[in-house]
Parts: C-alpha cells; sequence; structure tokens
C-alpha cells in the first residue's frame, strides 16, 4: 500500500457569526458557519489528490487548513515529515508510525520545518505576490526566512535553478522584473517557483489556473506534474472543474456543504460515480471529452446550495437530491467503502 503522506480525522472548521445586537440581548447562541465539518482523508507519497465541488462547499478552506494558515475547530492533521525533519524532531512529537500531530503544540523550531515542508499556491498570483518587490526578491524572502542558503551568491544560485524549473528562462530576463512587468502565466510560474524553492513534500493548489487563459492552463498543469518528477511531492488539487481533474489528479474527494460525499480514484469517481451529487456534478459538464470519458448522463439536481450557516439535517444533499427518503431527512449518511478505495456517503449505499 501506498505511504501516507498525510491524515486528517475528522477536520472541521467553523467559522463564528456576528450576532446582531438583539441577538446579544436575548441570550441566543451564537452561529456558525461550517465551511468544513468533518472530513477524513489520506494523501498518499506522489499523488495528486483532488478536490471539487460547487462554490462554498469548503475547498479553500480545507486546503488552508492543511498548510495551517487556518486553526481548525476540531479534528486532528497527522503529517508524517522527511526522514531529514524526523531526524531534527523529538521523539516525543512523532508517533509510532512517524507521525507528527499537527494539531498539537509544538515547539516554534519544529513548526517552522515543518511549515516548510507543506506550502499553497493561490488562485490569483497577482494578489499573493507583493507588486513591490522584484522576482529576485519574491524568491529570496522564503530562503532568509527558512535559512536557506549561506551566502547571496548560494543563493542566487538558488533561485536561478528555480526559476529554471519553471521555465522562466533565461532567469537573468526575470529576476529584476516586478509582478505587473509579467504574463498571468508567468505569474503563477514565480508563485510555483516561490513555493517549491523550499523542497516541500506536500502542496496544495487552490484553483491554480482559473484565472489564466485557456491557452496556457495546460501548460501549467504540465508544469506542475513535472515537477514531480524526481522528488517525493504530493499534490491537495482544488478545482470545481470535474474536467481539469480528471486530466490531472490521482484520487477524487467530491465535497458538499463541508462534507465529504465521495472519494476514489480518478476513474472511480468520474467514470462510475455513486453519489446522486457527483452523478450531478458529471452530468453538469457542460462538453463531453473527445475521449467520451463522461459516461453517465443524468439530469443535473436543481436548487441552489444552502447556507453552510444553515445545514439541512440528515444528509445535508437532501433538499436536492431526486432520491431522498425518509432516513436522508432524519440522519446523516456515513462515508463507507463500496469497493476497495471507494467510498461513498448515501443512504442508497448504507443498510439502514
Ligand atoms: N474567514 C471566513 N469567515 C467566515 N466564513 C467563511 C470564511 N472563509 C470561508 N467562509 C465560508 O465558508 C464556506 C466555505 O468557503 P470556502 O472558501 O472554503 O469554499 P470553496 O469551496 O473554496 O468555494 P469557491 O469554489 O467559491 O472558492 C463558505 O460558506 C464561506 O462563505
Ligand atoms: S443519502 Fe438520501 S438524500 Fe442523500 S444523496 Fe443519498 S439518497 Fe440522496
Ligand atoms: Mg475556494
Amino acid at each position: 500500500m501506498s505511504e501516507v503522506v498525510f491524515r486528517a480525522k475528522g477536520l472541521k472548521k467553523y467559522f463564528p457569526l456576528r450576532r446582531s445586537m438583539k441577538e446579544i440581548l436575548t441570550l441566543k447562541p451564537r452561529r456558525y458557519v461550517k465551511a468544513v465539518d468533518g472530513v477524513d482523508f489520506d494523501i498518499k507519497v506522489g499523488e495528486v489528490f483532488c478536490l471539487v465541488g460547487e462554490s462554498g462547499c469548503g475547498k479553500t478552506t480545507t486546503g488552508r487548513l492543511i498548510t495551517r494558515l487556518l486553526e481548525p475547530t476540531g479534528g486532528l492533521m497527522l503529517y508524517k515529515p522527511t526522514r531529514e525533519t524526523l531526524e531534527k524532531v523529538s521523539p516525543k512529537y512523532v508517533d509510532k508510525d512517524g507521525y507528527v500531530n499537527l494539531t498539537s503544540k509544538l515547539p516554534k523550531r519544529i513548526d517552522k520545518m515543518l511549515r516548510q515542508e507543506i506550502q499553497i499556491i493561490f488562485q490569483d498570483p497577482f494578489g499573493s505576490l507583493d507588486p513591490r518587490m522584484t522576482v529576485y526578491s519574491i524568491l529570496k524572502e522564503p530562503l532568509i526566512v527558512h535559512n536557506i542558503g549561506d551566502s547571496e551568491e548560494e543563493r542566487r544560485e538558488i533561485i536561478y535553478r528555480a526559476l529554471s524549473e519553471v521555465k522562466l528562462t533565461p532567469p537573468e530576463q526575470f529576476i529584476n522584473r516586478y509582478p505587473h512587468m509579467l504574463s498571468g502565466g508567468q505569474r503563477q510560474r514565480v508563485a510555483f517557483a516561490r513555493a517549491m524553492i523550499l523542497r516541500p513534500t506536500l502542496v496544495v493548489t487552490d484553483e491554480p489556473v482559473s484565472m489564466l487563459d485557456v491557452s496556457i492552463r495546460a501548460e501549467i498543469l504540465q508544469l506542475m506534474l513535472d515537477m514531480q518528477a524526481g522528488r517525493n511531492l504530493s499534490y491537495v488539487f482544488i478545482t470545481h472543474d470535474l474536467a481539469v481533474a480528471n486530466y490531472l489528479c490521482t484520487r477524487i474527494a467530491v465535497m458538499y456543504l463541508g462534507k465529504i460525499v465521495e472519494l476514489g480514484t480518478a476513474d472511480q469517481v468520474i467514470n462510475n460515480p455513486q453519489h446522486p451529487y457527483t452523478k450531478a456534478l458529471i452530468a453538469a459538464v457542460p462538453e463531453p471529452d473527445p475521449k467520451n470519458r463522461f459516461k453517465v448522463r443524468e439530469l443535473p439536481i436543481t436548487g441552489e446550495v444552502p447556507s453552510a450557516a444553515e445545514i439541512p439535517p440528515g444528509c445535508r444533499f437532501h433538499p436536492r437530491c431526486p432520491y431522498a427518503m425518509d432516513i436522508c431527512r432524519r440522519e446523516e449518511p456515513p462515508l463507507l467503502e463500496v469497493e476497495p478505495g471507494h467510498y461513498v456517503a448515501c443512504w442508497l449505499h448504507a443498510k439502514h
């Protein structure tokens, strides 16, 4: 079985809603947006693990939890550091299988080493790159923060290598440019270089091509895959586009209102979807793939996604599900394995 680099167990993130003065005075309990509401998944070494789902289902929040830009409200996140890092971590922070609990209190030094190994790339490279910094300083900053390179020459060499790797060549042509002097694709390449310069083992990419011109999307996706060569690099790829997920991903987790409703290999989820929501998502893909990979045809669901502050009881998909039964309105379906490696949370697939 492939080795697991990251494991989430019952992971939750609730955002408190602001209360009105009336709600405070009448002692109404605080309400929460349940952006991520108890998800379990494993990310395997070297895979592209995809999170798909409609807007607001909790993909970005999950990505931010993994990279610890957000503190979870509950649950566990276990991470297996590289052997090099493990040698520097006191055994009391490491479990018998070599995992560090990222949700526990860790000493600053260890925390920093682990943060270096888990990076994120955002959707909008313009927003994520400081417009006042040159490409050289953008790439130098993480090296300084993480004490990489003993001299300016060494750092320059690392920066040049990182630029070559993302095909911004010759590097001399790019180092003195500011983000506004780059095309969208080139800016995203700089964002990749900035993440990769730290030699991460796990990279979360949040809709990394959705703001780019269609003509250059494939190049950036190919670059992502090329960067895995010779490295033990795993990706979490966040997208709302199933066609892209199918092209790129090893496994796909389908999210709906903060929960994973289906999880399996790309082939299982795309060619043999079992959850009514996944089937609807696939049916909603406008153009079938030329190789006819999207075989399932069913009427897309109607209605809007309910608010994450008012999650329906039972199966949270029931108000939109054409197969909803009594139990669906009362009890939440468990995520069960329906064939090896293929999990579905739906009462149509569980004993009740
Ligand atoms: N900082 C925050 N404060 C309050 N609510 C938030 C915050 N961040 C996200 N949310 C809410 O959490 C839910 C999940 O948001 P998230 O950004 O994770 O969704 P998403 O799947 O990435 O959507 P999209 O496809 O539009 O990017 C949404 O209801 C969103 O409004
Ligand atoms: S559990 Fe019920 S409501 Fe939910 S997806 Fe399955 S059939 Fe539909
Ligand atoms: Mg998002």
